[in-house]
């Protein structure tokens, strides 16, 4: 069996659906890396306030010197002990979120946090530099993808079913624009590692995504 699961893709390809499901097959912890780079986004929000930190470095590494994050076992997020699990989910956070993930300091340090949590084995992580940069020896890589129009049409069910008032065709361009800044930019561009399996979700349900990768997960 394979220890350590990596899994990355662009926004809105299924990985935590998936992730989540297949760590509880396992008996493996999930690790959703995404909601740490959304944690730091709030409290940038929260504390510098949204437009007047996201291209200052020096702003952004003030705020992370003295942030505390964790996710529990049951997918809570905790930033410095409070409860954002829901907060971390809106469209201004996840347009934060890819702000903070260009900063070459924020990476740094939640990659570290990132690798002492894998260290025991037992998990499956996503995020999108999982397989490129964090953890580079995992046992197997995921590369989980899907068209935009059916990742911008999962994202409008998932905020329409959280009772969040969305607009399907401004989800598809934020989408795109996510897209586009995760893949270009200069530090931990989102990327297939070399040796990761490619799997498009865009005709397949979540258990099909699922048992593929339960059977790789089991191969030797
Ligand atoms: O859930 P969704 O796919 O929309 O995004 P997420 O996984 O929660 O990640 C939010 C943002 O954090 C992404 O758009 C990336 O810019 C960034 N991120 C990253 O740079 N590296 C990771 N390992 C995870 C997330």
């Amino acid at each position: 069996m394979k220890k350590i699961i990596a899994v990355d893709g662009p926004a809105g390809a299924g990985k935590s659906t998936v992730s989540k499901i297949v760590a509880a097959r396992l008996g493996y912890t999930y690790i959703d890396t995404g909601a740490m780079y959304r944690a730091v986004a709030l409290k940038c929000n929260e504390e510098l306030g949204i437009g007047n930190w996201e291209r200052n470095e020096d702003l952004m590494a003030e705020v992370l010197r003295n942030v505390d994050i964790k996710l529990d076992e049951s997918g809570k997020v905790f930033l410095d002990g409070r409860e954002v699990t829901k907060e971390i989910r809106t469209p201004e956070v996840s347009r934060g979120a890819s702000d903070v993930a260009k900063s070459g300091i924020v990476r740094k340090r939640l990659t570290e946090l990132q690798r002492d949590m894998a260290r025991l084995g037992k998990v499956i992580m996503d995020g999108r530099d999982i397989g490129t940069q964090v953890l580079p020896n995992a046992d197997l890589k995921i590369f989980l993808t899907a068209s935009v129009e059916e990742r911008a049409r999962r994202r409008f069910d998932e905020l329409k079913a959280k009772g969040l008032t969305v607009d399907l065709a401004q989800i598809e361009k934020e989408i795109s624009l996510r897209d586009k800044q995760d893949s270009e930019r200069e530090i931990a561009p989102l990327a297939q590692a070399e040796d990761a399996v490619l799997l498009d979700s865009t005709s397949l349900t979540i258990e099909e995504v699922v048992e593929k990768i339960l059977q790789l997960a089991k191969e030797n």
